[in-house]
This record gives C-alpha cells, sequence and structure tokens, in this order.
C-alpha cells in the first residue's frame, strides 16, 4: 500500500489520465479512474492492463506484481465513487471553466484533507482554484508524455496552495519512480518556458536565410549533442501542438520578445504542414521515415593559400593549433599578406563586420565558430560574408574538412547557428530563475528529464562559459538591435564575475 495515498482518483482517462493512473497503481495506491465517458474508463482500465502484460511479457514485471497492480485498478460510474480518495488527479480537456466546473463537483465529494491537482500544461493553477471552497488544498501535477517514459513532473502550487501539500505531492511523485521538480505558477511552468528558446532561434535563423532547416539540425545535434535537431523536434511534436505553445507562451507574457513566435510555423500549419503525423512537415515522411537531403560533399582543394588568424579570435590559440594539424601553412605578421586565407572567429558579431573593423580584404575573409573547443564537437561550421570569394570559401571548406571532420558553410549573420541557440536557451533559462520560477538545479532536472537536452541549459551554459555567451548576446543586441537578445541580470552578474550558473548564493 502507498503510504502516502493509499487511494487516488483518476478525472479523464484519455493519454495522460491511463499513464497517471498506471504509475499510481504500481506505486502502491488504489486508483479509480473516472471519466465523462464510461466507456473510456473501462477501455483505460484495459489498455492499462495491456502495457503490465508487455511488461511481464518482457520479464520487467512478476506475475504477482502484474496480479497486484491489476487488482488495485478500478473504474467507476459516478463522480461520487470517488469520495474516499485522498487525492484526486484530473486530466481532461484543456478548458478551464469545463476543468473548473469539474472541481467544483468534485470538492463536494471528497472529505477536506483530500488534495485536487490539475495535470493542466498551460491554465493558471491560481485561477483554476479561485472559486474553490479549498483553494489550500489545490495544486498543478504535471507529467509528461507518454506518462511512464517521461520520469519527471512539475508540483505547481497557486497562490493559496499550503506549502504541506507540495510537499506530499513532492513525496508521492518519488513513490512513482518519477523525480518531481517545483516549479510557480507561470506560463508554461518550467519545460515548457524553458523549451522556448531553441525552436524559435532556429526558425530565425532559418527566416533568415543563414542556412537551410537540414543544415541547422546537422549543426545543433553535432556541436551540441541534441538527438534531435529544433526541425525534427517540431516534426515529432506536430506543429498544431507546438506553434500554439508558442503563441500561448508569447502573449502571456505580453509579448515578452524572447518568446516571439515565427512566421514560418503559422504558415506552415495553416497548411497542414504538421510534421511527422500529416507525413509533411519541414521533412517529408515516406513510411514513416524523414527524407533528409543529402549534404554536399566538401570540395577538393589541391592549391590551399597561406592562412593568417585574426587576433581577436575566440580560443585563437587552439584555431591555430587546429590550422597547424591540418597541414595549413601559417602566416604569422600582425597583417595577412595578398594571399593569405583569412579566419575571424567572433562570439555574436558578423564575419562582415570583423572583415571592415580590421580592414581585411572580405573576399578572402570567412569565419568559424570557435565557441566549443574543437575536439569537443562532430562538425566544424564556417560562415562566408556576401564579399567572400567561392575559390577562398573552397579552400577553407577543403582545409577544415581534410581530416574527415563534418562541415557545414553558412550564410553570415550575427553569431553562428550554436551561439545563437544557445545563448537563446542559456538566457531565458537565466531569466527563469532571475524571477524565481524554480532552483537552478530542478531547471536542469526538468529540461534534462522533459526536453531530453543532453545537458541542463544551465550546466550548458557553464560548459561554454557564461562570460562568452554573454559576450555573443551583447554583440547580437548590437546586430541586430533587437531586445530579444539582452542578457538576463542574473546571466550578466554570473558571467561578470565568472561564476559558475549553477552557483546559488546570489
Ligand atoms: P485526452 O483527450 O486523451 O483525454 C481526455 C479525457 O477526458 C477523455 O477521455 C474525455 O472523455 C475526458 N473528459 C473530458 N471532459 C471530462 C469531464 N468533464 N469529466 C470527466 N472526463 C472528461 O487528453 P490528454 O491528452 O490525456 O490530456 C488531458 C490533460 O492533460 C489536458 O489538460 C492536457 O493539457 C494535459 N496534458 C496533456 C499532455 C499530452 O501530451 N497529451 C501532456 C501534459 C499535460
Amino acid at each position: 500500500m502507498n503510504s502516502i495515498f493509499s487511494t487516488v482518483g483518476v478525472c479523464g482517462t484519455g493519454a495522460m489520465g491511463q499513464g497517471i493512473a498506471q504509475m499510481a497503481a504500481q506505486a502502491g495506491s488504489q486508483v479509480l479512474l473516472f471519466d465523462a465517458s464510461a466507456l473510456r474508463a473501462v477501455q483505460a482500465q484495459q489498455a492499462i492492463g495491456q502495457q503490465w502484460q508487455k511488461m511481464h511479457d518482457k520479464g520487467r514485471i512478476t506475475a504477482s506484481q502484474w496480479e497486484n497492480y491489476q487488482a488495485r485498478l478500478h473504474t467507476c460510474e459516478s463522480l461520487k465513487d470517488l469520495a474516499p480518495c485522498q487525492l484526486v488527479i484530473e486530466a481532461i480537456v484543456e478548458n478551464a471553466q469545463v476543468k473548473q466546473a469539474l472541481f467544483a463537483q468534485l470538492s463536494e465529494v471528497i472529505s477536506g484533507e483530500a488534495i485536487l491537482a490539475s495535470n493542466t500544461s498551460s491554465l493558471s493553477i491560481t485561477a483554476l482554484a479561485a472559486g474553490l471552497p479549498r483553494p489550500e488544498q489545490f495544486a498543478g501535477l504535471h507529467f509528461f508524455n507518454p506518462v511512464p517514459l517521461m520520469k519527471v513532473v512539475e508540483v505547481v502550487p497557486g497562490l493559496a496552495t499550503a506549502p504541506a501539500v507540495c510537499d506530499k505531492l513532492k513525496a508521492y511523485v518519488l513513490t512513482m519512480c518519477h523525480q518531481a521538480v517545483l516549479a510557480q505558477d507561470t506560463p508554461g511552468f518550467i519545460v515548457n518556458h524553458a523549451g522556448r528558446g531553441y525552436g524559435t532561434e532556429a526558425l530565425r535563423i532559418v527566416g533568415e536565410g543563414v542556412a537551410d532547416f537540414a543544415t541547422i539540425d546537422r549543426i545543433l545535434r553535432d556541436q551540441v549533442g541534441f538527438k534531435l535537431g529544433p526541425f525534427e523536434l517540431m516534426d515529432l511534436t506536430a506543429l498544431d501542438v507546438s506553434h500554439p505553445v508558442m503563441e500561448s507562451i508569447y502573449h502571456q507574457y505580453f509579448e515578452e520578445p524572447r518568446y516571439r513566435p515565427s512566421v514560418i510555423t503559422a504558415q506552415r500549419l495553416a497548411g497542414g504542414w504538421l510534421g511527422r503525423k500529416s507525413g509533411q512537415g519541414f521533412y517529408t515522411y515516406t513510411d514513416g521515415k524523414a527524407q533528409t537531403p543529402a549534404e554536399a560533399t566538401a570540395p577538393t582543394h589541391t592549391n590551399l593559400p597561406p592562412v593568417w588568424v585574426s587576433a581577436r579570435a575566440a580560443r585563437r590559440a587552439e584555431l591555430l593549433q587546429l590550422l597547424k594539424n591540418l597541414g595549413a601553412s601559417i602566416e604569422t605578421g600582425a597583417a595577412p599578406s595578398n594571399q593569405a586565407l583569412c579566419w575571424v572567429a567572433p562570439l555574436g558579431f558578423d564575419v562582415t563586420t570583423c572583415a571592415i573593423v580590421e580592414r581585411l580584404d572580405p573576399a578572402r575573409t570567412l569565419g568559424i565558430d570557435m565557441l566549443m573547443p574543437d575536439e569537443a564537437t562532430q562538425r566544424r561550421v564556417l560562415a562566408t560574408n556576401p564579399a567572400t570569394r567561392s575559390d577562398m570559401r573552397d579552400a577553407a571548406h577543403a582545409l577544415m574538412a581534410s581530416d574527415g571532420k563534418a562541415v557545414s558553410v553558412i550564410q553570415d549573420s550575427g553569431g553562428f547557428v550554436t551561439q545563437r541557440v544557445v545563448a537563446h536557451i542559456v538566457n531565458i533559462a537565466s531569466d527563469m530563475c532571475q524571477q524565481g520560477i524554480c532552483s537552478p538545479a530542478d531547471l536542469d532536472t526538468a529540461v534534462t528529464l522533459g526536453l531530453g537536452y543532453p545537458l541542463g541549459p544551465l550546466a550548458l551554459g557553464d560548459r561554454l562559459g557564461a562570460d562568452n555567451l554573454l559576450e555573443v548576446l551583447f554583440n547580437l543586441q548590437t546586430v541586430y538591435g533587437d531586445p530579444r537578445y539582452r542578457p538576463s541580470p542574473w546571466l550578466r552578474r554570473r558571467g561578470a564575475l565568472g561564476l559558475s550558473l549553477r552557483h546559488l548564493s546570489i
């Protein structure tokens, strides 16, 4: 028997209710399933039973565990049957009025000590609790889909929620073998808020013609280690889900520029190009498999020019060593010769500006992204400027690909793909810490488990250096004049002091 909640009600037995009920029964609670459609509750009971059968067949649970779990699962025909529950988790349709009406009815049925929780992903917990007789006994309990595999749950107190309610819910989530994170009642809570940086900045880069979506996906997978590029992810989630979330968070934060959605997804959604499920998204799907455009092969170049590296290049010593390892003839003068291929490695600035400011010949100047150490990435990213000569571009590409490493050549913009996207993700995460939406530790836990990022945003920021990311953001702001890139004060302080982003004391 579960020691925290021996009897739990689940209202709404669709995709989420089923997963929640399964984990609650596995945690030792008696589970009462209620749905507006009695048939759906019965179907849910059967579907959960099939999940346990599969787990048993794969040897993950014993026959007696299966039997015990099954014996804990009951369907109810009337809301009144939920009277013995110490906790009722609501997972019905995402509509505030319908949810509030259900909670009002439930408050009449359950005991004064029982807790009501909503699995809402986008509605305010405080607003849902308003008007209830016991708002202190009400909280958000936000699971992710599919519940058994997504091991994180956001526990969300409303303004009136008693702290002891959250403590109990957190302890219960642990018994479900999930991690609980505490999120303040703010739009998107933690995961859907922190996730705004990835897709929106990638969409801006595509919109500016800097690189196509397949190139951006390759860069972010190979340079940072994301399992899916942003466009692969949007195709998987489907634009009828992800575009409305982008719009909703943007408007709920009263048009905060950091969350600005894109006309690209609005248009694709209107056209029905939803992603994998409609067979056509950013990629075309044949038999459920994405058709990925082939990557251009690196040019061969035998007559490589000498190379010269700007004194201002990021990781200059590492870049010089890389060029040496690749067999380039390196010029060491203060200025390049008339033949040299000139390398700049800006953080946040564009290659064109670097060439002009440093009085380099733009026709022979290329940029390379050195935000990450070369050995830490599976891909090098180069940028031309509008005046770069094609022979210089091909020589640069051939040289950088000569040891077999993948290379992408993109158009000039402020920052490179990884710099822009990672700085944006870290900046949004920093601002969430500034607002006290969650602790830095919970933020990283929620994002790694809820979004599958290789590292939490703050750990990623630590790896790349808060000072470097701050420089990227300051320079992006100069290049674009867009408040979207203004650094969060939380990031500014840490970047200026050289502190870890997970440092808790200030
Ligand atoms: P669903 O459409 O699969 O299931 C909803 C169920 O609620 C249906 O069986 C329906 O018959 C029942 N229902 C509707 N009104 C009811 C009422 N007044 N009383 C009792 N039952 C009622 O929906 P899904 O996807 O399971 O979502 C449920 C909730 O979980 C929503 O609030 C949604 O925003 C949230 N959520 C959904 C996620 C997802 O990926 N699907 C992820 C996280 C949260």
